[in-house]
């Protein structure tokens, strides 16, 4: 009675899938996400009630192919060993299941809950008001400093700080309090495939930068609270006050560019 994968698959999705996503013995994949280089399914990993992300790459007809594979098989492999550091040392990111670099693909544990970005754009409805006095508004803001600091503090730099590449994962059924309005529970830090080491200030602060930049033009009304982030990743490790005084450097230099055009 259960139609086959790629049966149940073929209508809703116009493009190949990779093999491991037609076999009949998994949960049909959902597509969640599209981007300009890969997909992110939803499937499930050797049993039925494991829930995981597979990451896919397709191969993009506009690149010459030996330089297309050598890159995907670079960036998933990259992506995998940052995410097994960033485990080790202590770093809520999802665990790596299993991948084929070569075909393209990274099977990642499914992480419950939304994307930062949905949950902050969630509380503040089209409030315009107010915004600077929530506290749980502005302890989700501090969460994400202490992660980001967390991660500078192994000696990784993200390459893609947003609001979209972190998610909020609820505190597990039964222990969720009634007021926190979506707001509790821990961040997660995705999408690593930009991510490299880095253990120079300067790279921090960039990396700070890209997410402020990111966080003003995602969340225009919330710039007024994105200061709690930088207080939590100062007191998140040692060396945060240096990277956040090259911070200063980093807005001049973006400054001066734009003012040039
Ligand atoms: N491990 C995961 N668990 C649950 N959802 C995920 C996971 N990884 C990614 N996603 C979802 O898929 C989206 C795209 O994944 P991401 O790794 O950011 O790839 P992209 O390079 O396309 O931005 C994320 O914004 C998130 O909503
Ligand atoms: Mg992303």
């Amino acid at each position: 009675m259960a139609a086959t994968v790629s049966d149940a698959a073929a209508p809703a999705h116009q493009f190949p899938l990779p093999k491991i996503l037609t076999n009949p013995a998994s949960t049909p994949p959902t597509l969640i996400t599209q981007g300009a280089e890969g997909r992110l399914y939803k499937t499930t990993y050797l049993r039925p009630d494991t829930a995981c992300a597979l990451k896919y790459r397709p191969p993009k007809p506009w690149r010459h192919p030996a330089l297309d594979q050598r890159l995907t098989r670079h960036r998933i492999l990259s992506e995998a060993r940052i995410l097994a550091k960033c485990r080790r040392d202590g770093l809520r990111v999802p665990s790596v299941y299993a991948l084929d670099e070569s075909a393209g693909w990274l099977m990642l544990e499914w992480i419950e809950g939304t994307p930062v970005r949905v949950n902050i754009n969630n509380r503040l409805g089209n409030r315009t008001e107010g915004i600077e006095d929530d506290e749980q508004l502005k302890d989700l803001m501090r969460k994400i400093g202490t992660a980001v600091g967390k991660m500078h503090s192994i000696g990784i730099i993200h390459g893609d700080l947003t609001t979209s590449n972190m998610m909020l994962k609820p505190p597990s059924a039964g222990s969720q309090s009634d007021g926190a309005a979506g707001l509790e529970g821990e961040i997660v830090i995705i999408d690593l495939g930009l991510a490299g080491g880095g253990v120079h200030d300067e790279d921090r602060a960039v990396d700070l930068y890209v997410l402020e930049r990111a966080f003003g033009s995602t969340h225009p009304r919330a710039e007024c609270i994105f200061d709690e982030v930088l207080e939590a990743y100062k007191k998140s490790f040692k060396q945060a006050g240096v990277a956040l005084k090259k911070l200063e450097e980093v807005r001049m230099r973006g400054r001066k560019r734009s003012m040039l055009g």
